[in-house]
């Protein structure tokens, strides 16, 4: 019989010390100094300014995770942190580690007093420009590969006009109609993350496409004159009652035939699997106040209350994946 070890409570126990460690080499900017190639760890600290003893803590830690590379004296990144962490042009997920770092983070500490007391701190609308910035931006940078995944896997040339209903910062849209040059599109959010959106859309060419428009989905009317909804991370924000309300409220603005497209980390039944999905409920919970990952059987179960029929669940990238409706 093997002997049974503390090590896997350890590593769980310890995993907030690689995530911080992580936040803090992004925020000096270690990887992009060594975006031109190996370094000393002086050449580091003349690049990011901090000083010799303290970034050798964190480029030693760094080394002990596996994301930078040490040789002799030298520092170079591993592939991953020179693909999405170093600002080289692709995927930039530096926006994410912010986000996790200064919003995510200090909200996770309510976590016991969020499950003990059965609700978060709902942050939403209450976010100072600083904070919605960082927030709209992060979430941004985690959603890109799930937007670039819905334009692709989902045909979007059936629709006239896309309604995205707390679409960020209008990401999924520019994905989409990237794709489709007759297609026209409504960003649907809160005041704050319109603010962004606008900021963002007026430097993407197919911001001209795209109406922003203002509003809370359960104090609002919804924009009028769609056939495609998309609601892309966004029912895990809300309560079960809440989906369904705005699963109905959706419902009561479009014709026969129109489409649902819900993105989200639908899980199984017991919401254990996939495992990252059961951890972002605690996000969704903290952050949300009232949200958690929900199944695609509580999903369908919603939609057939309110006027839709599921038609499909197909993958789209990492946890994420889309459920299709159509309006009956
Ligand atoms: C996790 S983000 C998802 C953003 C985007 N759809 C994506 O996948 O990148 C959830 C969004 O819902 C918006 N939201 C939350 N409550 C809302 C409400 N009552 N009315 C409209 N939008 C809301 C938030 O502002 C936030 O941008």
């Amino acid at each position: 019989m093997p002997a049974i070890t503390p090590e896997p409570i350890m590593k769980i126990a310890m995993g907030f010390m690689a995530a911080k460690h992580l936040f803090a080499a992004s925020e000096i900017r270690l990887f992009e100094a060594l975006a031109s190639g190996p370094a000393s760890l002086d050449e580091l600290a003349d690049r990011t300014g901090v000083p010799s003893r303290t970034l050798a803590i964190a480029a030693a830690a760094m080394v002990g995770l596996g994301l930078i590379e040490r040789d002799g004296d030298r520092y170079r990144n591993g592939d991953a942190v020179a693909a999405f962490l170093a600002g080289n042009p692709g995927a930039d997920l530096r926006p994410m580690l912010r986000f996790f770092d200064k919003i995510s983070y200090p909200t996770w500490q309510q976590l016991a007093a969020a499950v003990r007391s059965g609700q978060g701190q709902a942050q939403f609308g209450r976010f100072d420009k600083t904070e919605q910035q960082i927030f709209s931006a992060g979430v941004e940078a985690f959603s890109a590969p799930v937007a670039a995944a819905l334009a692709t896997s989902y045909d979007f040339g059936r629709h006239r006009r896309v309604l995205d209903v707390g679409g960020g910062t209008g990401s999924f849209l520019v994905a989409v109609l990237r794709r489709h040059d007759a297609l026209k599109g409504t960003l649907f959010e809160l005041p704050g993350a319109c603010a962004v959106a606008r900021q963002k859309l007026a430097n993407e060419p197919e911001g001209k496409r795209i109406d922003v428009v203002d509003g809370d989905v359960f104090k609002d009317p919804l924009p009028a004159g769609h056939d495609a909804l998309i609601v892309a991370n966004t029912v895990h924000v809300f309560s079960a009652a809440h989906n369904i309300e705005l699963m109905r409220k959706m419902r009561a603005g479009v014709e026969p035939g129109a489409r649902l497209l819900l993105a989200d980390l639908w899980t199984d039944p017991t919401h254990t699997q996939p495992p990252g999905a059961a951890l972002m409920s605690g996000e969704f919970l903290v952050i949300a106040g009232e949200g958690q990952a929900y199944s695609e059987e509580e999903a369908g179960e919603w939609l057939g209350q309110t006027g839709w029929r599921k038609l499909e669940r197909r993958p789209l990238a990492g946890l994420a994946s889309l459920i299709v409706a159509e309006a009956v």
